[in-house]
C-alpha cells in the first residue's frame, strides 16, 4: 500500500484525476470501478473538464459502480445511478456504465448477475474507492467476517447516520444496498482509495497500520499488491 498525503482535498482530487486519466490514456478500453459519495465528486469534475477540453476520450471505457441502494427509485436524486449520471455519465462519452439494480425483483439473482457481468468484461483494471468513517469500502460494513462476492447488505446505524446528510432525515436513508463484495474489490488489478477529513482519520489509521480485521473492512486492502491511498492532512492526522 502506497500512501500519499496532500495539503488539502483539492490536491487529492487533482492527483486522483491524474491517475485515472493516465489509466485511460494508457489503456483506452479500461474497465473502471467507480464510487459515489462526497469523496470522488471533485475528481469527477476534473475528469469531465479534461473530456470537455478534448484531452480525455472515454469512448472505449466501461465502468462498474461499487453499489446501489435497495428500494430507492432509480430516478430519486440520491440513487447512485442518478448521482453518477449527474457527476459523470451524462457529461462524458463512456462506452458502457453499470450499477447493480437495487429495484430488481430477485435481489440475490441480481447480485450474481452483477458479479458475472464484471467477470465477463475481463475484470476491473482500476477500482476507485472512498472509505466510510467506520472503515467500510463499498457497503462492506464492519462485521464478523468478510463477504466475498457482490451481496445484499444491511447498512449499519453509523452509515445511516453518515448518509442522512444527503436526505431530509435519517428515516429516508434506505436500510439495504447491493454492494460489490470484498473479493470483487480485491480482484481489481489496481485500487485507488481517497479519503479526506478528520472524520476518516480513525478508519484510515486502522486501514494503514492496524491488523487485517472485518471490524475495519478497509484493512483487507493491505493484502492487495497495488493499492494507492491519497489522503488530505486531516484524514492522515492519526498516522
Ligand atoms: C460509495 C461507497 C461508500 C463511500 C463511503 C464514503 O459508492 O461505496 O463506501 O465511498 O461511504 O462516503 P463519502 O465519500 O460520502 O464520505
Amino acid at each position: 500500500m502506497i500512501v500519499h498525503v496532500f495539503g488539502d482535498a483539492s490536491q487529492v482530487a487533482k492527483a486522483a484525476a491524474s491517475i485515472l486519466s493516465a489509466q485511460i490514456l494508457r489503456k483506452p478500453d479500461s474497465v473502471l470501478g467507480l464510487a459515489t459519495g462526497a469523496t470522488p465528486v471533485a475528481t469527477y469534475e476534473r475528469l469531465v473538464k479534461l473530456h470537455k477540453k478534448g484531452i480525455l476520450d472515454f469512448s472505449g471505457v466501461t465502468t462498474f459502480n461499487l453499489d446501489e441502494y435497495v428500494g430507492l427509485p432509480s430516478d430519486h436524486q440520491e440513487s447512485y445511478i442518478s448521482f453518477m449520471k449527474r457527476h459523470l455519465f451524462d457529461q462524458v462519452n463512456l462506452k458502457a456504465s453499470y450499477l447493480p439494480d437495487g429495484n430488481a425483483k430477485d435481489l440475490a439473482a441480481e447480485c450474481q448477475r452483477y458479479e458475472e457481468l464484471i467477470t465477463s468484461t475481463g475484470g476491473i483494471d482500476l477500482q476507485l474507492l472512498g472509505i466510510g468513517s467506520n472503515g467500510h469500502i463499498g457497503f462492506n460494513e464492519p462485521g464478523d467476517n468478510f463477504v466475498f462476492g457482490t451481496n445484499l447488505t444491511d447498512l449499519t446505524q453509523s452509515t445511516i447516520e453518515a448518509n442522512k446528510r444527503f436526505f431530509d432525515s435519517a428515516d429516508q436513508v434506505p436500510r439495504q444496498a447491493i454492494s460489490m463484495g470484498i473479493g470483487t474489490i480485491l480482484s481489481a488489478q489496481e485500487i485507488l482509495l481517497l479519503a479526506m477529513g478528520k472524520n476518516k482519520a480513525e478508519a484510515v489509521l486502522g486501514m494503514v497500520r492496524g491488523d487485517i480485521t472485518p471490524k475495519n473492512p478497509s484493512s483487507i486492502l493491505k493484502g492487495h499488491p497495488r493499492v494507492t491511498v491519497l489522503l488530505d492532512e486531516d484524514a492522515a492526522s492519526l498516522l
